[in-house]
């Protein structure tokens, strides 16, 4: 029997590990966040603030079973998105204070998976070199990632467990409540547009590069994947879909998706054009009998902002994790109009 411990288990990743592997027999599955998770199966969920040492030491310290740590969890900075890799502190600590507590106790920890993203090569900042090979050097300035990189890997040294890195670029699933997201982002957007009789044209300057995205339950399966397959050890990987799309391309689809015409870039700030239109987002939910969740947490503006003018290419080479057995794909323009048909058709938006 394996016992997992997915710290970040409520998160827009975390979540998706919890469901990919309570599906299995031969696992047991322990969610952590301050948020408590419903109970179900095979899962439970501990409510603990990582960020308070010896709470966490206490709390986790049950945690003898642990075999597999799945680390998603994750704290922002207010302002821009491209500014939350800087946002060092917190994002250390929490790693710290998750895995030497799981280790401190679990004498059969095999494996620590750490999610980390692209913004390692610097994808966040501005033109870098493409496809990104996980060999690339790191890019200049802070980024908490190298903080959780240097500990982990120096903290694992002489250990009985390892460490899989694994590297995503935006996360697309179906996680409402969970602002952090691009599709929610294309979803509320259409629908405000929609309903102020205006086109769905593209907010940014990214509408010609090559872009890429990684699905959640792909990323779940790659997670599953990094967590069992012994040539994982101690190595870092790039998980994205496995494909690239250009918005120009695959806008018009998307447009489809919400009976609309599609039109070219309208460079704007979503965080202004958009961030003041709550009211317009309240009578949409009261008009169209709307699950009710909060402007603020159906949608980020600051994370459209930072995907739509990422107005370079921005390209992830999956060459070694196909070399090492994770073999799966998603067509991406297929997702993107799957996942945003289920937000209409689940009432988040209209
Ligand atoms: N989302 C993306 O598109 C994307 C793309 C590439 C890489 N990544 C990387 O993936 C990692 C996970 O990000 P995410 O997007 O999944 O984050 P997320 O959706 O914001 O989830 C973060 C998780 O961390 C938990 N958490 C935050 N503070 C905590 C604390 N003090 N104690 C305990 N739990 C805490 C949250 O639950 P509570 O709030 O209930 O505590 C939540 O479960 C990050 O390193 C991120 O940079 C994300």
């Amino acid at each position: 029997m394996n016992t997992a411990v997915v710290v970040g288990a409520q998160g827009v990743i975390g979540r998706y590990i919890v469901e990919r592997l309570s599906g299995l027999p031969d696992w047991k599955v322990v969610g952590l966040s301050r948020r408590r998770g419903e109970d179900r199966g095979n899962v439970r969920h501990i409510a603990v603030d990582l960020l308070d040492r010896p709470a966490a030491a206490a709390k986790l310290a049950e945690l003898r079973e642990a075999t597999h740590i799945f680390y998603a969890a994750f704290q922002p900075s207010a302002g821009a998105a491209s500014g939350y890799a800087a946002n060092i502190d917190p994002n250390r600590d929490m790693l710290v204070n998750a895995v030497s507590a799981v280790d401190a106790v679990a004498p059969g920890l095999q494996r620590v998976v750490l999610v980390t993203g692209t913004k390692y090569y610097g994808t966040h900042l501005g033109p870098y070199p493409t496809p990104a090979r996980e060999t690339d050097a790191r890019h200049a300035g802070p980024n908490f990632y190298f903080d959780q990189i240097d500990w982990l890997t120096a903290f694992q040294h002489g250990k009985r467990w390892n460490w899989t890195e694994l590297r995503p670029q935006t996360l697309c699933g179906f996680a409402p409540g969970t602002a952090m997201s691009i599709v929610p982002v294309i979803a509320v957007y259409a629908a405000l547009r929609k309903a102020q009789g205006l086109p769905l044209s593209f907010p940014g300057t990214a509408w010609n590069t090559i872009y890429q995205v990684t699905e959640s339950a792909h990323f779940a399966d790659a997670a599953y994947w990094a967590a069992t397959e012994p040539r994982c050890a101690n190595q870092a990987y790039n998980i994205t879909n496995g494909d690239y799309f250009r918005w120009s391309r695959l806008w018009p689809r998307l447009a489809e998706v919400f009976d609309m015409p599609a039109a070219g870039p309208e460079p704007m700030s979503l965080v202004e054009a958009m961030g003041g239109q709550g009211a317009l987002w309240d009578a949409l939910v009261a008009k169209h009998g709307l699950q009710p969740l909060r402007f603020d947490e159906v949608v980020a503006w600051p994370f459209g902002d930072y995907v739509f003018g990422c107005n370079w290419d921005v390209m992830s080479s999956v060459t070694k994790s196909r070399q090492h057995g994770f073999h799966a794909v998603v067509d991406s323009e297929e997702m993107f109009v799957r996942l945003l048909r289920r937000f209409r058709a689940g009432k988040i938006v209209p």
